[in-house]
């Protein structure tokens, strides 16, 4: 018999899915699905975390018990997709980690805007993007304070590339309507130009068409072989590879590399590293910041 969890006091119960119907042996199928599915690792802390975003699909699903839930789940392709989709941490906010930002501006933007200028094809990855705010904040910096220039940014040769594993995180970035408070973390002089108040709610704004019309928002996978030919010129990979174990970690950045242009920047969380054989290809230019050596 497996041992029934309990609920700590401070958690909330799910109406109509029982602690009593979640046993450890789920957990440990849970975290093993989340691993095997996305890299994911979850740590038996996080065992009352996963009874709260899955009850409610167990419950739609009208199965009895979270065992039967993860039967059905073994087989069926899009229910999977849900459950991995609901684990995942997609906390993320605008200008995080300011210093990347301020180095793409001082160093790499007007090398970007001149290729691309020149009808060069240049190319911009958000790795992990959440609900956009990073990719959004990105490409403020890069369109500038100044709408006519940031109009004709626009019209290079620009492809930008904002990708994550969880559906719902992709919609939202699509969307690309926030709370005016969260937009409040950007430079005043950017947020002007880019940031527009959404129709009939002074609370909530958009991000300019000229930015989203550039961007491509995409479901993917890290983990699994990526549906693009060609390298980037940036790519942000911030805090999504803090969930890994190391060789997940190792060979995501070995694929970094290898899709970097000799001379791309790469730039991850303040809590990551690059290790393994792609320590011989990316040189640390700054805090948590690495080019691809020229060759
Ligand atoms: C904490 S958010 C980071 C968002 C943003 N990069 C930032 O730093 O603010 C981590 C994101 O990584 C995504 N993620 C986790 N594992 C993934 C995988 N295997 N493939 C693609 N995205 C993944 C999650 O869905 C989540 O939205």
């Amino acid at each position: 018999m497996h041992q029934a969890l309990s609920a700590p006091d401070d958690f909330a119960i799910v109406p109509g899915v029982s602690p009593q119907l979640y046993k450890s042996a789920d957990f440990h199928r849970i975290a093993q699905l989340l691993k095997d599915e996305a890299g994911i690792v979850l740590s038996d802390k996080k065992t009352m975390l996963a009874y709260s975003r899955l009850a409610p699909l167990v419950r739609q699903s009208a199965k009895e018990t979270f065992g039967e839930y993860l039967d059905l789940v073994e087989k069926d392709e899009v229910q999977r997709r849900k459950v991995v989709a609901s684990l995942t941490t997609n906390h993320t906010y605008f200008n995080r980690e300011p210093h990347h930002f301020e180095h793409f501006t001082n160093t790499v933007r007007d090398d970007i805007i001149k290729r691309s200028q020149n009808r060069e094809k240049v190319r911009i990855w958000s790795a992990g993007s959440s609900s956009g705010e990073e990719i959004h904040t990105l490409m403020m910096y890069l369109l500038g304070e100044n709408k006519a220039q940031g109009q004709k940014i626009a019209r290079g040769d620009l492809r930008v590339l904002a990708s994550d594993l969880a559906d719902h995180a992709v919609c939202a970035a699509k969307a690309a309507t926030y709370d005016a408070e969260a937009v409040s973390k950007m430079p005043e002089a950017l947020r002007n130009v880019w940031c527009e108040v959404a129709s009939g709610d002074p609370s909530c704004v958009t991000i300019s068409p000229v930015i989203t019309n550039l961007i491509r928002y995409r479901q993917l996978n890290l983990l699994r072989p990526w549906p693009f030919d060609g390298q980037f010129d940036v790519i942000f990979c911030r805090n999504v590879m803090i969930y890994f174990d190391e060789p997940t970690k190792v060979e995501l950045v070995r694929r970094f590399a290898e899709r970097l242009k000799p001379g791309g920047y790469l730039y991850i969380g303040h809590s990551e590293r690059v290790a393994g054989p792609a320590v011989e290809v990316l040189k640390l230019v700054g805090a948590t910041i690495y080019q691809k050596v020229k060759q």
